[in-house]
């Protein structure tokens, strides 16, 4: 199978830890690709380690200690993002690589306006004036959706409704037009009529601008509308990774399964969420053999508690956290 678009970023073994010798590895050995163009869905119960994933990507975690390699492979050699000296990483984060952060609500200062925050935002990356950064800003607005853009950015963050609001972030996260989008539950604070809005633009702008995204989400259910790909995430590891069709149609790690059977259904006139029972792990004491074990109604004694299972290879472009995924996995038909 050959796949014609170039990499874009790629994380080589990347181990996050907390701690005065980053001894509380929250995250470890994460190998994750995304190419240009490509949608990648980062998915995981709360606590799973996405946000941090993305943080690391951003360096934004200033306490943390951040282990392997983040290649950035752009114009000639591939640069890692980890080593860049600080003022050559400013120039990736917020501008090659945009990030439309967890909570929104926060990330939108309430005492300026926001034609001003846009307007800083785009002068931090590029050299225009005020009035050409004006003039960005209210295109970004346009590009977002949002009417009478010009005079919307004399709007306080109070004088907009939630969606706006987003609808704004969206468009600080544009400005400086970048390769990579990362949107970590960009519609979680949202209600769900507006939250279909938030989608339907991330996925045009998307597309329009040929951008790559990694759209980090618990939800199962919006996943299989924006990925192409998918990483499902438990306890600081990738447990499965693969085309979307496939993971969303034959799950082969039991996690995933259960995630998937979790996903809201109308039965009757009740709405169930069958929730996996038993809560994620806590990071200071990680399962010694797989960490999903404990809530697995698959795990066998010792075959799965005694050493961590491998990520391995399964399909092509597919691998598998699970020592009895074989078991799982339904044959490719031709
Ligand atoms: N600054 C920090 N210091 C110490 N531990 C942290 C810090 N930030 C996150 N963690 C821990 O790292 C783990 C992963 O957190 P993270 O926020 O990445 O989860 P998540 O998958 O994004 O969850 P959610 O779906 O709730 O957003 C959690 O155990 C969390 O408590
Ligand atoms: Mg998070």
């Amino acid at each position: 199978m050959t796949n014609p678009r170039p990499k874009l970023i790629e994380l080589q073994d990347v181990s996050i830890g907390f701690g005065s010798a980053g001894q509380m590895r929250v995250v470890e050995g994460i190998n994750l690709l995304i190419r240009a163009g490509e949608t990648v869905a980062l998915v995981g119960e709360s606590g799973s380690g996405k946000s941090v994933t993305s943080l690391a990507i951003m360096r934004l975690l200033p306490r943390a200690k951040i282990g392997g390699r983040i290649l950035w492979h752009g114009e000639g050699e591939a640069v890692d993002l980890l080593t860049l000296p600080p003022r050559q990483m400013r120039a990736y984060r917020g501008g090659a690589i945009g990030m439309i952060f967890q909570e929104p609500m926060t990330s939108l200062n309430p005492l300026f306006r926001v034609g001003t925050q846009i307007i800083e935002a785009t002068r931090l990356h590029r050299d225009v004036s005020r009035r050409e950064a004006r003039a960005i800003a209210e295109d970004a607005l346009r590009l977002v959706g949002i009417p009478e853009p010009a005079s919307r950015l004399d709007n306080m963050p109070f004088e907009m409704s939630g969606g706006m609001r987003q609808r704004v972030m969206i468009a600080m996260s544009l400005v400086c037009r970048p390769a990579l989008l990362i949107a970590d539950e960009p519609t979680t604070a949202l209600d769900v009529t507006i939250q279909a809005q938030i989608l339907d633009l991330l996925r045009r702008l998307q597309s329009e601008l040929g951008m790559s995204m990694l759209f980090i989400t618990h939800d199962f259910g919006v996943v299989a509308e924006m990925a192409e790909r998918i990483a499902v995430m438990y306890a600081g590891q990738i447990v499965e990774q693969g085309a979307a069709d496939q993971i969303l149609s034959r799950p082969a790690n039991p996690y995933t399964s259960a995630l998937l059977d979790a996903i809201p259904r109308l039965e009757g006139r009740v709405e169930r969420l069958a929730s996996i029972e038993g809560v994620v792990p806590d990071p200071n004491h990680w399962p010694a053999g797989c960490r999903f074990a404990p809530r697995c109604r698959h795990a066998i004694p010792g075959h799965c508690t005694d050493r961590p299972p491998p990520l391995e290879p399964a399909d092509p472009g597919r691998s598998i956290r699970c020592v009895r995924w074989p078991e799982f996995v339904e044959p490719v038909h031709a």
